[in-house]
């Protein structure tokens, strides 16, 4: 058929070689996905099933990525999100109804805590947040229509390690889910699927993409019926991800493992010589027993990342803490870590409630790939500051 300039702008015959092949996986981008007949158009928000039929639910690069995170966490499927957070809420208006009861700790992560109380109540959810180390107290807690249990192990900024098989196995036997915040050991030291858990959730933007670029969650789960309850929901909530952030986090991915041995070991460097320092009163690092839940760590992880957190003496004022944090040069202060620059940010605990009596003494560090001796030496030098 002749065409017009204007519809060849569309419409083209310009032809390039076949053949193409590299190791990078390609950015496919795509609201519209084309059916080849009238009669193949489908809504079917399942991909593996029904093929492609609408960007939303992932073009090929997003489905590699999610498939990729699936292999590590050992999951029947993965789902991403715009974000972690946005994995959070997925899985909460996916898995939650009215009149449902949830079970939250109180050493998750905050936006995940706020959901809960100031959201899913709307929406007439009952929360209740538990301590972190109730282990199989949990069932003490739970009700006739807990249907869903939070864990985070660590728990952000606090870092107690939970006894995950103990509260999977209390909560399975009430007939509850667990859902698992799994950032923390990037989806990679925790199988935390063969330890009980329903779902897990990571928010990908820290360690798998690991550059500070990028925003992404995923959600991996255990079973079928899980993966189609989940499917249904993200298909009506509409978070779609982009497959070029999708593309960074599957670049990120394949130096997951010496970024991660660089940041442990450097990490411990630094937990162990900062416990021996004087200004400090507490490390609270996984793998040091002066962590709450280390015995937890040692059981179940298979390595530690880069976060940690460590709590000065009761003589230091908050603005001796937040003079430290200010010193330091190469430390940068912000929140989204797993990246390669280390950052800190000193954390205020005076009013919040059922958490640990650190007050305003708590520092949080997330240790990068620059040199283990500079990052002692930037330290050092912020901690002399303060005599
Ligand atoms: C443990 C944990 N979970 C979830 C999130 C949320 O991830 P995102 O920033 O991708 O929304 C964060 C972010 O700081 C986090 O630290």
């Amino acid at each position: 058929m002749p065409k017009d300039w204007k519809t060849r702008l569309i419409h083209t015959d310009a032809r390039v070689p076949e053949g193409f092949r590299s190791l990078a996986t390609p950015t496919y981008r795509g609201s519209t996905v084309i059916f080849p007949s009238a009669e193949a158009v489908n809504e079917t928000w399942n991909q593996y099933e029904a093929g492609y039929t609408y960007g939303l639910y992932g073009t090929p690069t997003a489905l590699e990525l999610a498939a990729r995170i699936c292999e590590l966490e050992n999951g029947y499927r993965t789902m991403l999100a715009p974000g972690g957070q946005a994995a959070i809420s997925l899985i909460d208006f996916a898995f939650l109804k009215a009149g449902d009861h949830i079970l939250v700790p109180e050493s998750v992560y905050t936006p995940n805590r706020r959901f809960a109380s100031q959201v899913l109540t709307r929406f007439g959810v009952q929360v209740t947040h538990y301590p972190p180390d109730v282990g199989a107290g949990i069932a003490s807690v739970m009700r006739d229509n807990t249907r869903l249990v939070w864990c985070e192990s660590p728990g952000s900024i606090t870092m107690e390690v939970q006894d995950l098989p103990a509260i999977c196995d209390a909560a399975h036997r009430a007939g509850a889910l667990v859902a698992l915040d799994n950032t923390w050991s990037a989806g990679v030291y925790l199988d935390a699927i063969a330890q009980g858990v329903d779902i897990t959730m990571q928010a990908v933007t820290k360690y798998i993409a690991g550059h500070s670029d990028l925003l992404l969650g995923s959600i991996t789960v255990k079973h079928k019926l899980t993966w189609e309850q989940l499917g249904r929901t993200q298909q009506l909530v509409g978070c779609a991800v982009s497959p070029d952030d999708c593309s960074l986090a599957l670049r990120g991915m394949k130096t997951l493992a010496v970024r991660l041995k660089a940041v442990e070991q450097s990490a411990l460097t630094i937990a162990h010589w900062m416990a021996g320092r004087p200004e400090i009163e507490r490390v609270l690092h996984p793998a040091l027993p002066s962590c709450p839940g280390h015995e937890f760590w040692k059981r179940d992880f298979t390595g530690s990342t880069g976060v940690f957190s460590v709590v000065f003496r009761r003589e230091f004022t908050k603005q001796q803490v937040e003079g430290f944090v200010n010193a330091l040069e190469l430390f940068k202060i912000g929140y989204s870590w797993g990246g390669v620059t280390s950052l800190a940010v000193a954390y205020d605990f005076h009013g919040a409630k059922n958490r640990p009596d650190y007050g305003h003494r708590l520092v949080r560090l997330s240790i990068g790939l620059e040199e283990v001796e500079d990052l002692k030496a930037d330290l050092l030098r912020a901690l002399e500051s303060l005599k």
